[in-house]
């Protein structure tokens, strides 16, 4: 198909340009979209793949597409606001109670709702479930263990999955012993256990602000008191906070998620992660580090854990493969550092064990290859879901609405006017069919109350199009009622 014409006066890049044009004029291309390979364009178009590059870059330089390495090039809706740092509006914090609020209860019920778009979790895996793989290796693994599948396991887990993940962190330059590590039930518990190997109840702890409402719940749970600093929107827990921090509270320990942060999608540098294990180490504070969400990010290679920087075993490192792979089956892991003895304690007077037919299964799933393809592919689908995601919510948002530009995971964070409190619509949200998880949950403080989060962790259809045009009508309806 000749679509292009070598006689014009036209470059052939500009033509390209404008072919794109068409097709978006056309409804062909739609904001977020994802623009043919060059070499598809190239072959479609017959013209070089440097010419098809070129008008990318040309396209790319106007701030009309967003290259993503080892994606491709994106549509970028031309009127999204990208969620800016606002370190000069820190107010600085205190230590405060936690309390558990039933809103973050509603949140989770809307995600079992029937016939309901459930925008309020973070559940990665829904973009590209492995369900069938996981299945099929379950099977055999029932068939191969029998009865043992189904009985109790060690306290700390099965020894070939631990090496497994012992073998994943030393690829990556970390030296891991795999008898020191604990499996657990889902990352959940493994931060549940740091926090009790290093803090008692009254003690406080710093986390990230905004930080991810589970944790603020599991803090509560626990009697123990937080203390939120500054997080910046592009580069995670701002450490001259920190420091400010530390001098001023007695700060226990940090749980941070020193790689991608729920809800910012930030991400601290490999630097910036060294500097943080350096400053805490010395003052003798310990990092338990939540990288749940650190195998999903979207540019360069995976961040390094802040356990590699760890001289004086003071990080713990915690994860699972909820959001990889199976937040049903309920697997993660503990890396307690020097805490092994009170881990393993606790773990046994805790839960016991994790379940021994699920880590078997991942433990074939790893082995196999299998993980490691599905995630590259999770990771493809996360991205381009984003940005979709992004340009749909700038189509149906009020017009200053900001939202952020994750490097990784599966959620947005979108600010919406000042005036708005986004938990007052959570209800008519349920109403239309459509859930999201409002501010003021992710700050034990109440801050975030003009905030919403938005998963794209999400099979794209129309319901996921009609879900997001009802939440802006109600952000619209929202403003208006403020105003008037
Ligand atoms: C930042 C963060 N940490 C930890 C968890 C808990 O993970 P898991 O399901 O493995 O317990 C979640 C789950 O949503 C999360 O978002």
């Amino acid at each position: 198909m000749k679509l292009l014409n070598r006689d014009s006066s036209d470059f052939l890049y500009q033509q390209i340009i404008e072919f794109i044009d068409g097709q978006q004029s056309q409804g062909l291309l739609r904001p977020g979209d994802k623009l043919p390979s060059l070499r598809k364009l190239s072959k479609q178009l017959e013209i070089s793949v440097p010419t098809v590059k070129q008008a990318y870059i040309e396209l790319e330089r106007q701030g009309r597409v967003s290259a993503r390495p080892q994606s491709g090039y994106y549509l970028q809706a031309q009127q999204v606001r990208t969620l800016q740092p606002r370190p000069s509006k820190w107010a600085g914090s205190k230590p405060t109670e936690v309390k558990c609020r039933s809103l973050i209860e509603q949140v989770h019920d809307a995600v079992h709702l029937p016939n309901s778009v459930a925008l309020g979790i973070s559940n990665p895996v829904h973009a590209h479930p492995p369900d069938k793989a996981l299945a099929r290796l379950m099977r055999s693994v029932i068939s191969k263990y029998a009865e043992k599948a189904v009985s109790y396991g060690p306290v700390n887990g099965d020894a070939k999955l631990r090496m497994q993940l012992a073998y994943r962190y030393q690829e990556q330059g970390t030296v891991v012993n795999y008898q020191d590590m604990v499996i657990t039930n889902g990352a959940q518990e493994a931060l549940s256990i740091a926090l009790q190997c290093v803090a008692e109840k009254g003690d406080v702890i710093a986390i990230e602000s905004p930080c991810f409402f589970g944790l603020i719940e599991l803090i509560e749970s626990l009697g123990m008191k937080a203390i939120e600093v500054y997080t910046c929107t592009e580069d995670g827990v701002c450490l001259q906070e920190l420091e400010k921090t530390l001098t001023k509270h007695p700060v226990k320990a940090c749980l941070f998620s020193t790689a991608i942060n729920n809800p910012l999608g930030s991400l601290m540098t490999n630097h910036q992660r060294q500097q943080l294990v350096a400053l805490l180490e010395s003052h003798d504070i310990p990092l338990i580090e939540d990288d749940a969400y650190g195998d999903l990010y979207f540019d360069g290679t995976r961040p390094k854990p802040a356990q590699l920087y760890s001289e004086k075993g003071l990080v713990l490192t915690c994860s699972s493969f909820s959001k990889t792979a199976a937040p049903g089956y309920r697997v993660g892991w503990l890396i307690p550092g020097k805490y092994e003895e009170q881990a393993k304690r606790i773990k046994r007077a805790q839960s016991c064990s994790t379940p021994m037919l699920q880590q078997w299964t991942l433990t074939e799933y790893l082995l196999s290859g299998e993980y490691d393809r599905h995630v590259a592919v999770l990771r493809k689908k996360l991205i381009y879901n984003c940005e979709r995601m992004r340009a749909l919510i700038a189509e149906h948002f009020p017009e200053e609405t900001c939202i952020s530009k994750p490097q990784g995971g599966s959620v947005l964070w979108v600010r919406c006017r000042s005036s708005v409190n986004t938990s007052d619509f959570f209800q008519d949200a349920i109403a239309r069919g459509v859930s999201f998880a409002p501010g003021g949950i992710f700050s034990p403080s109440g801050k975030y109350r003009n905030y919403m989060r938005i998963s794209f962790g999400v099979k794209w259809n129309d319901q996921i199009v009609q879900a997001v045009k009802a939440l802006g009508e109600l952000v619209k309806i929202q403003q208006e009622k403020q105003h008037n």
